[in-house]
């Protein structure tokens, strides 16, 4: 079990459940460094209620000019920038990164944390979706666990119990996120707001349009592979619009194990916080019988088209994915600014797909390359 835990992406969705889960049982965790981008005043209100000396943060321009050090407790040693946060992940207070920084900043500090043979408690899915052949490796070199905390592989994690070699595949569930009852033509007119509406889970504005466009499932098929060391063709998802099955296994013996608990982050941290052991959360039982009825259906992919895209990704084996991750990056921001439409999000996901040359990149420094020329590309096509 974990006791001193370094949370990057601290004042976020992930942030926020992790921090309660801590709240709640102060006396066997503590935290000893926190990092996030700009949310300063959030950020000092976490560290004073928790005694943290460290603080990474990203928006090194901002904090200057805010004068924001004046929020945080005297003796807060401050470090800045990608550097920061790579020295934050290795120091010698913390025993675990709880790693919740969207996007692809996260890479280098779980790479750094790994190398410093920290356990890696991971929410960022883009990290094993861009890095998973390094990351993986480097885990599996140093010994080093990596536990899932998205909501689908901890269900996974959970399932699988010592059972990896006996799997015949999984199935990741889809809650179908808030335009999952809208007809193709309907999809032409949705606003911001109309994306950003989840009818189950409550999450940072980027994970919130992918789970729209199910380019989040996309990657979490692609983080399962590495995760859990599988082929393509043991992984599917299947839409579940009540998000109580969080995801199932299948073993060679035709048994099928799913786990279900009620929608809150919360349930999955505390599980891999606690980790090997269980503990009373204050968790809210389920209530099958009121819940009466689960239901199950194939993702629909006229509505759905870049699920189809990241299904492509998936298959690839080279770096399509990295290059998945870079349009879908630009083309959210661009859609959040409102500069493009919702429909755009697949067309230049899919017009930088098709600029994707093949190349398999042998390093993690190609990897990130790959990335940064895929976002070159999509701003291009914005
Ligand atoms: N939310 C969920 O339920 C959920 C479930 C499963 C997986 N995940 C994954 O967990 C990750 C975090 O999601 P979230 O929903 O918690 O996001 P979020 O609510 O948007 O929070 C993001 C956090 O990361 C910080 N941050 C943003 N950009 C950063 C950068 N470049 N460098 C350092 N810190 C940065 C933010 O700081 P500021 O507040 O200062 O901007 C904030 O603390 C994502 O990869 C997501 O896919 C989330």
């Amino acid at each position: 079990m974990v006791h001193n835990v370094i949370i990057f992406g601290a004042t976020g969705s992930i942030g926020n459940s992790t921090i309660s889960v801590i709240r709640r049982n102060r006396d066997r965790f503590r935290i000893t460094g926190l990092s996030a981008h700009s949310n300063f005043t959030k950020l000092a209100h976490i560290a004073r209620e928790f005694g943290v000396k460290k603080i990474a943060i990203t928006d090194r321009q901002k904090f200057t000019s805010e004068r924001a050090e004046s929020l945080f407790p005297a003796g807060t040693v401050f470090l800045f920038g990608m550097e920061g946060n790579c020295e934050l992940a290795v120091d010698d207070d913390g025993d675990a990164i709880l790693m919740a920084i969207p996007g692809t900043d996260g890479i280098l500090p779980t790479m750094a944390a790994i190398g410093a043979r920290k356990t890696i408690m991971l929410a960022s899915k883009e990290v094993l979706v861009a890095a998973g052949k390094f990351i993986t490796a480097e885990a599996k070199r140093l010994g080093v666990q990596i536990l899932p905390i998205d909501s689908e592989h901890n269900a996974i994690f959970q399932c699988l119990a010592g059972g990896e070699k006996f799997v015949k595949r999984v199935i990741l569930t889809a809650s179908g996120g808030p335009l999952r009852n809208h007809t193709p033509n309907q999809l032409k007119s949705v606003a911001k707001g109309d994306a950003l509406r989840h009818p189950t889970w409550s999450m940072g504005a980027k994970i919130t349009i992918d789970s729209a466009t199910m380019v989040n499932k996309g990657l979490e098929m692609i983080e399962a592979k590495w995760l859990f060391d599988l082929i393509p063709e043991q992984i599917s998802t299947i839409v579940h619009p009540e998000s109580i099955v969080h995801s199932f296994v299948e073993f060679c013996d035709g048994s099928l194990l799913g786990q279900l608990a009620p929608h809150s982050m919360e349930s999955p941290i505390a599980h891999c916080l606690f980790y090997p052991f269980r503990e009373r959360t204050g968790s809210p039982s389920l209530s099958l019988s009121e819940i009466g009825r689960l239901t199950f259906m194939e993702p629909n992919y006229e509505l759905f088209p870049c699920l189809r895209l990241a299904k492509t990704c998936l298959n690839d084996g080279g770096n399509m994915a990295s290059v998945l991750l870079g349009a879908d990056e630009v083309a959210v921001e661009a859609f959040l600014a409102e500069k493009i439409t919702y429909l755009d999000i697949y067309r230049i996901i899919s017009e930088t797909l098709s600029s994707y040359t093949g190349e398999r990149e042998q390093t993690l420094d190609g990897a990130l390359k790959t990335i940064s020329r895929a976002r070159s590309v999509a701003q291009a096509l914005l």
